[in-house]
């Protein structure tokens, strides 16, 4: 029986799906739940919280690349280290301050480098260790800064460590993961042996036979991604060592991969098991487990305690609530500056990211808007519509047809005038959209193709109908290369892409977006810069306006005398905003449109996709 934190306890309130995709026919619950600052790394009185701790990043917008498909320096047909040093100046064009890269280190590749077999290398598929540092120096030479990925719940199977662990039950390391023996009762290797019934975020049990010694292991991912036990205090020790090992090098912090399952109930019970579910819901036994506050406390005092430098650190959280991302990211308790939560992005998701919803613009609001009232005071919030593992947002909540750069634009207004440091992922400011697959072969994403042969397989549903929802949902959607130019591979690459470019990319790519002062790009780039000289967008108060209006999202931010009204029409047909004191607001300054021609007077009507940006004095 589970006796839990707060963090555990809070997991019975009604969640959104889990962004991975556990998909095996009737599993249920796991579901349910689920400026530059101008003055970049200066220290200043309006960046510091109440403990004199700088605060830089409020004011700060994140880049994420996904190495594998941003660019390509050799032909290979995989993105690398130099060919990202090759583009930074199309980042420094935009204005953001801090780069996250998705994982480069070695790895047999099994989920796309997001299972490590060395914490302390490069890839040969990405360069090597002087083409990071290359990359590293011109991002700072740039006044950027870079941000790693962090995946420590678990590493690979072909990482020393695990090799060591499995090689016999009395290895030193055996204790580094989570072995157990079958079930009571049961011969290692029986069907339904497995030490719990949770079921893997990739199908399939989360455990694995080690035939040799004739015990199991947990994997909450890919048979691949073994998990780290983080109750060894010489896992923890050693994690640190790694991460300081980066810091030391120079990196600007980490971004957190699942940090909040490094803690698990020791106990390992089974999950809930639907009707006609083959396998339990673990989540309640590894999402915000005993540990996960005091682990991420040993972190902090471990790793950043005392350096000098603006820092960043951000925990990849499915599952969490508001009161727990609160505990997280107040500052006084020293765990990480902010999280990503899941809510918004499962609002379109039925019983499992695969059943597809349409998204009601009010369930948004009220997602988004308790967030921002949560975190108001205590804490802080990321902001996102995309990264690699989401399919890309205008092709979701926009229109990625007529309306492809309207509604691109219109939804990074809304997102970026929100109270929280904003995160773009590569492609999104040029208004990338999902990818037209024609066929399972077209798919690389672990997670995609699992689902695939778990469904269509066995019979429960047909190829056609698998493949319309990966369409739509596929991690992969936001894999297909950067757009660069109108060339045949995109300028991606001059070999075969390791994934196909979407063909849009003749008329959607960044050569054509920068001289384009209409383009999602030149939109993006205005609204860092708007974040960066306007103290209303890092640090005004937030609130939001018309909850029930099915069109318009609406809202202010007031920071002492200067007010925002932030309006986006989220329809393709006009929708008149009728906002408290429109006539007030008519009047006042437009900072930011996406269309032109807006009327300075009469009644607030937003075309189709419009976003508007007032400002006033009081
Ligand atoms: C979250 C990452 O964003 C995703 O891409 C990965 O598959 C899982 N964690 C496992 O590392």
């Amino acid at each position: 029986m589970w006796k839990g934190t707060i963090c555990q306890s809070a997991l019975v309130v009604p969640g959104p799906p889990y962004p991975f995709g556990v998909s095996l026919p009737g599993m249920d619950s796991l579901w349910r739940r689920w400026w530059r600052p101008h003055t970049l790394g200066q220290v200043t009185e309006a960046t510091r919280d109440q403990d004199g701790q700088d605060q830089w990043w409020k004011s700060a917008v994140v880049y994420q690349i996904y190495p594998r498909s941003f660019a390509d320096s050799n032909g290979d047909g995989i993105g690398d280290l130099p060919g990202i040093t090759s583009r930074l100046d199309h980042l420094s064009a935009l204005g953001v301050d801090v780069i996250w890269l998705s994982p480069v280190y070695p790895s047999p590749q099994d989920d796309n480098g997001y299972d490590i077999s060395d914490y302390q290398g490069i890839d040969p598929t990405f360069g090597t260790l002087a083409d990071f540092d290359e990359l590293l120096d011109q991002v700072h030479a740039r006044g950027m800064k870079l941000v790693m990925d962090l995946v420590v719940n678990h590493t690979s199977d072909e990482h020393p460590w695990f090799v060591e662990s499995r090689s016999s039950s009395d290895n030193p390391k055996r204790d580094w993961y989570w072995w157990r023996g079958p079930r009571e009762g049961m011969a290692a290797g029986d069907p339904g042996a497995e030490p719990t019934n949770w079921g893997s975020f990739f199908s399939g049990p989360t455990w694995e036979l080690d035939e040799a010694t004739g015990q199991y292991y947990l994997h909450l991912f890919s048979r691949k991604q073994p998990d780290l036990n983080w109750e060894n205090p010489q896992v923890r020790e050693a994690v640190y060592a790694m991460m300081r090992w980066w810091l030391d090098r120079g990196v600007d912090g980490f971004r957190m991969d699942v940090i909040n399952m490094i803690s698990k109930d020791t106990a390992l019970p089974d999950g809930h098991q639907g009707p006609g579910a083959h396998h339990g819901d673990g989540s309640p036994h590894f999402l915000c487990g005993p540990r996960i506050h005091e682990f991420l406390q040993e972190m902090h005092a471990a790793v950043f305690a005392g350096r000098d430098g603006a820092l960043l650190t951000v925990g990849e959280m499915p599952g969490v609530t508001v009161d727990e991302a609160r505990l997280f990211t107040d500052p006084a308790r020293r765990e990480v500056d902010m999280v990503f939560q899941f809510e918004h992005v499962g609002l379109d998701q039925g019983d499992s990211k695969w059943d597809v919803r349409p998204l009601d613009l009010r369930d948004l609001k009220a997602s988004l808007g308790r967030w921002q009232a949560g975190l108001a005071e205590t804490g802080w919030n990321s902001l996102y519509w995309n990264n690699h593992d989401q399919p890309r947002i205008v092709s979701r909540f926009g229109d990625d047809g007529e309306h492809r750069v309207a509604s691109a634009t219109m939804l990074g207004t809304v997102l970026h005038l929100h109270r929280g440091t904003p995160y773009v992922y590569q492609g999104e400011e040029l208004g990338m959209t999902n990818a037209p697959f024609a066929s399972i072969e077209d798919f690389r994403d672990i997670e995609s193709v699992n689902h695939y042969r778990a469904w269509v397989d066995p019979g429960h549903q047909s190829a056609e109908e698998v493949l319309a929802a990966l369409r739509v949902m596929s991690r992969d959607n936001a894999r297909t290369p950067m757009q660069w130019d109108d060339s045949p591979h995109a300028g991606f690459t001059t070999g075969e892409p390791w994934i196909a470019v979407n063909p849009n990319h003749a008329t959607v790519n960044a050569a054509a977006a920068a001289a384009d002062e209409g383009s999602v790009f030149h939109h993006y780039r205005r609204l860092i810069e708007l974040r960066h000289k306007e103290p209303a967008v890092a640090h005004g108060d937030f609130h939001m306006l018309l909850p029930h209006d099915e069109r318009v999202y609406a809202f202010t931010r007031r920071l002492e005398d200067v007010e925002l009204l932030v309006l986006g029409n989220f329809s393709g047909e006009e929708a008149p905003a009728d906002v408290p004191d429109a006539a007030g607001w008519a009047g006042s300054e437009l900072l930011l449109g996406n269309l032109s021609d807006v009327p300075d007077a009469g009644p607030i009507v937003l075309r189709p996709w419009e976003a508007r940006v007032y400002r006033r004095t009081s």
